[in-house]
């Protein structure tokens, strides 16, 4: 299950023309609700998204910042050559122990690994792994801003970085929503990628916002 269940005709289209899962990664969704893991991933359109852009780069060296059950990391890992890396963070040791069990079910065993905890304490440990190819965060939200500084220091020239979430299913821009925390963060975050002269950003609206941007 992903945030986006409740398709137009034409999303629809999309989805079954260009963005179709696979029976494998439907499974682990399916297997991930079983667990009770929330469903909050993202959906085949935002994966398949992620495919192209780590084909597109030739990247190597992937980090994401929240797994969950592993579903965006498995459409990272399929995209990545025989020789890449993803480096998962998650904080929950249950999401962490599934993802694990799923990427080697799909055989990811060799290029894929969870660290487990808090984010911006496991960061830190990332420095000789560094720099990534490309960084997608999609964790708690107040600390999306910390998570940029983080993916800067682990950058090069023309690393990518993806920020889940901007929208926050308009809340960003609601008025009666400012005083909450995530909301907060993701708005001092899109201000951030937005406005960061090491940056070049943009963001692609649909379906809840995913910051996008590439170091100079
Ligand atoms: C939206 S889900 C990630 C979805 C996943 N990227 C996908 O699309 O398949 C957010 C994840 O971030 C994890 N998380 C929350 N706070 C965190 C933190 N401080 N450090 C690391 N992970 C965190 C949550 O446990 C959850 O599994």
């Amino acid at each position: 299950m992903s945030q986006l269940s409740n398709l137009s005709p034409y999303e629809q289209f999309l989805r079954d023309t260009f963005h179709a899962d696979d029976p494998a990664l439907e499974q682990l969704q399916v297997q991930a609700e079983k667990a009770g893991l929330p469903a909050i991933s993202i959906g085949p359109e935002q994966g398949k998204f992620l495919q192209v852009l780590i084909q597109l780069t030739g990247a190597r060296k992937v980090l994401e910042i929240g797994c969950l059950g592993g579903y965006s990391g498995a459409w990272m890992a399929r995209a990545l050559p025989a020789d890449g890396k993803l480096i998962g963070l998650e904080l929950d040791e249950k999401h962490a122990a599934f993802t694990r069990g799923q990427w080697a079910s799909l055989g990811f065993d060799g290029k894929t690994e969870v660290r487990v905890g808090p984010a911006l304490e496991t960061l830190p440990g990332l420095a000789d792994e560094a720099p990534f190819d490309l960084i997608f965060i999609d964790a708690d939200k107040n600390n999306y801003p910390a998570y940029l500084e983080w993916a800067l220091r682990y950058s090069r020239p023309g690393t990518v970085i993806l920020g889940d979430n901007v929208s926050m299913g308009g809340g960003l821009v609601d008025p009666d929503r400012q005083q909450n925390g995530g909301i907060r963060g993701m708005r001092n975050f899109a201000e951030q990628m937005g406005r960061d002269e090491r940056l070049v950003s943009t963001v692609i609206p649909y379906p809840d916002g995913i910051a996008m941007a590439v170091v100079k």
